[in-house]
């Protein structure tokens, strides 16, 4: 019954430390040549190995990222059981994340840095956090940190999901009708979401006509959640202030594409949250217990619904 780890060695000693530890009866191997396939029931990646079928009683697929959208599902045998990555590191991380963006935003400092270039000294009129409305897009463990860490801020908080939901604090949204009134009312929109066929292209042209004259956005799910030239079009009209940009489709971006110089663009190289060896061990260990306790891991994906 053996754990394979396919990732970096850097991750993968915190991880064998952490199962010789914890969970000795279970075999951690790194290098996919020593094992014998047969014996492989626990298997983590970030993308799904070409020679998957060799793990004939695979039994878990474990992400090593919170998103799922980089594995193909349809060379995953039906009884796997495929795991996203849910642990607190990664979520620290994210709220540290997008706290940075929504404040950078709402204190005008794509502005601010533009003067700087430029030589000028003069103040833009500044809200106070309280008029600043704030619409998260996906309430899953990271839509909810980080609405969780913007609440001492006393911003107007707002999220949309997929489900009804109720969290203290925060206007939720969801369905149709949901999505139309939070947008209208989101002076900063925070992206969330999981890649999925109905996300693709999700933050394009129309979405940013629904957001009032000034918004902001911040991007932290996928790229290709991202139309480039709504977004670029969006900025250039004065419609949209400011962007903070974490992920884009393709990455890195090409030498030359306009988000690299763009004066009203923050962009970062797909850092808003990394998983954390430590917490994500512990998180699998854990999950592992669960699953031959006979009870579902957390963090099971629908492979219907692609999240
Ligand atoms: P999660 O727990 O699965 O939450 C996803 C949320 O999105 C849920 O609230 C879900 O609604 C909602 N949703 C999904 N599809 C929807 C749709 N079509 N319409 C409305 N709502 C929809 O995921 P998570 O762990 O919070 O992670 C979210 C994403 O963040 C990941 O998939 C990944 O792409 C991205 N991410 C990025 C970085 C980075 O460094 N940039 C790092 C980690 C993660 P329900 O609650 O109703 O199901
Ligand atoms: C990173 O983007 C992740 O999905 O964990």
């Amino acid at each position: 019954m053996t754990f394979l780890f396919n990732s970096d060695a850097r991750r993968g000693a915190v991880f064998a430390e952490a199962f010789a530890r914890e969970l000795p009866e279970v075999p951690f191997a790194m290098d996919p040549a020593t094992v014998d396939p047969d014996a492989v029931r626990y298997l983590i990646t970030w993308t799904v190995p070409q020679d998957l079928a060799r793990y004939r009683n695979l039994e878990i697929l474990f992400s090593l990222g919170a998103g799922v959208d980089q594995f193909r599902f349809d060379v995953v045998a039906a009884n796997v059981k495929v795991v996203r990555m849910i642990e607190e590191g990664i979520v620290r991380m994210m709220q540290e994340y997008v706290t940075l963006s929504v404040l950078a935003l709402h204190r005008n400092l794509p502005a601010y840095l533009g003067q700087q270039r430029a030589g000028e000294w003069h103040d833009i009129p500044q809200l106070p956090a309280a008029s600043r409305r704030i619409g998260v897009l996906g309430l899953g463990q990271l839509g909810q940190a980080v609405l969780d860490r913007l609440k001492p801020f006393g911003f107007q908080l707002a999220g949309w999901s997929r489900s009804p939901k109720q969290i203290e604090g925060v206007a939720c949204h969801h369905g149709e009708l949901g999505l139309k009134q939070m947008l209208a009312a989101s002076d900063i929109l925070v992206c969330l979401l999981p890649l999925t066929d109905e996300t693709r292209g999700f933050l394009n042209a129309d979405l940013f006509a629904r957001l009032p004259k000034g918004a902001a956005l911040v991007h932290t799910g996928r790229g290709p959640q991202l139309h480039h030239e709504g977004l670029l079009a969006a900025l250039d009209s004065g419609h949209l202030s400011s962007a903070m940009i974490d992920v884009t489709d393709p990455e890195p971006l090409p030498a030359g594409h306009p988000f690299w110089s763009h004066p009203k663009i923050i962009l970062t190289p797909h850092v808003a949250s990394v998983t954390q060896p430590v917490t994500a061990a512990r998180a699998v260990i854990d999950n592992i217990r669960r699953h031959r306790a006979g009870l579902d891991p957390i963090g099971l994906v629908d492979r219907l619904r692609g999240y």
